[in-house]
């Protein structure tokens, strides 16, 4: 059995994390931790994991938490994680981190649009982008995941293929996002009076996604990509569903477009490719899944996808790059 740590485990993606990690056959949560009052049971925080979950969840403590675990998963905030995955990986464990610290190559941008310096640029440089679809063989061999932003997840997933293959141009996303999307920390835009039978658009042309999706868009495709990204918040608790415009470079068929996103997810277990209808945000929710659907005219093209953001877009992924990395089925605690 592995041996598997949550830091920050108090919030939603460490929450979500936990509770795969429990049903998973070849994992043990051996060390969990938050900043907590006190010191108690997770399943005291959390009722639903009574008779389920009994670790204590802990103030970290990095030399206990060296000793018990052989791979961490830091769900952290931004600015936090790059302080706390130098020590693990000086110990020679595995980290997945789920902050945004280690996803940007260029500390520059990571400056601007986290408006705060970047901290650990030497584990920076090793760092492998954990979107198992693209980088597979680089998450075999690395000890430090940093795991996608859940609007990166679904955007590259439903715009590589076409941009790799070099058919589509002039990409606008239309982006929605449940509420959990923004962590579980309280705040006035997001308490139940702004949100019920609400919804707005938000950091229009400089969400910090943005970056994430070009610099991916881009290295997957070998091409400068610039996209137009539009977040907005709709008032559903789980889920990113995106509606994305493209034109195409010549005239084609939904059979030629679908032959091509086909091609190119056969061997991945997570993304499911929609022949005859559309996806809706339902079928994704509580899965690992990536939905992707179209539907072309002439040389316009719209892809709509969907997936859970807590788990294809954060915890999800990190635990099925935890199989990678171990040499464990991709699959095991997400089927
Ligand atoms: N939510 C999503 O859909 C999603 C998707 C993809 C990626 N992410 C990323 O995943 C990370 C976690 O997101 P989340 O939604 O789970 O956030 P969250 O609900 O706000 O939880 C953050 C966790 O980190 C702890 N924490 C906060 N500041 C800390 C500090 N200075 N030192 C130690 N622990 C600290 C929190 O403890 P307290 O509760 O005591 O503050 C909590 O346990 C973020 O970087 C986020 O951007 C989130």
């Amino acid at each position: 059995m592995v041996k598997a740590g949550i830091v920050g485990a108090t919030g939603f993606t460490g929450e979500k994390i936990a509770e795969i990690l429990w049903s998973h056959p070849e994992a043990e949560l051996s060390y969990i931790s938050a900043m907590v009052e006190k010191e108690e049971p997770f399943s005291e925080i959390f009722p639903r994991f009574k008779k389920k979950i009994n670790t204590v969840c802990k103030n970290l403590d990095i030399n206990q938490a060296v000793n018990l675990c052989e791979v961490v998963f830091l769900a952290l905030p931004h600015t936090v994680s790059f302080k706390i995955a130098p020590a693990f990986l000086r110990q020679g464990k595995k980290v997945i981190d789920l902050s945004a610290d280690y996803r940007l190559k260029d500390t520059a941008v990571y400056e601007k649009f986290y408006n705060t310096p970047h901290a650990d640029k030497e584990n920076l440089a090793k760092a492998v982008y954990g979107l198992p679809e693209f980088y597979r063989d680089e998450i075999r061999k690395a000890d430090l995941i940093a795991n996608p932003g859940c609007y990166p997840t679904a955007s590259v997933l439903c715009l590589a293929p076409l941009l790799k293959e070099d058919v589509g141009q002039n990409v606008i996303i239309d982006a929605k996002t449940g509420i959990t999307g923004a962590g579980r920390r309280p705040s006035l835009t997001f308490n139940f009076s702004n949100l019920s039978g609400n919804m707005f658009g938000y950091r229009l042309f400089s969400h910090q996604h943005l970056p994430e999706i070009n610099d991916i868009l881009t290295r997957v495709s070998g091409k400068t990509q610039e996209v137009i990204f539009t977040p907005h918040v709709i008032p559903v608790e789980r889920g990113i569903f995106l509606t994305v415009y493209a034109d195409l470079k010549k005239k084609m068929t939904k059979l030629q477009i679908l032959d091509i996103y086909k091609k190119h997810y056969a061997d991945k277990p997570f993304v499911r490719i929609f022949e005859k209808s559309l996806p809706n945000l339902k079928d994704v929710v509580e899965t690992n899944f990536c939905d992707i659907g179209f539907e072309v005219s002439g040389n316009k093209l719209i892809i709509v996808a969907a997936i859970d953001n807590l788990l294809k877009g954060a915890g999800g992924q990190a635990v099925q790059n935890m199989n990678i990395m171990l040499g464990l089925e991709e699959e095991l605690g997400l089927k």
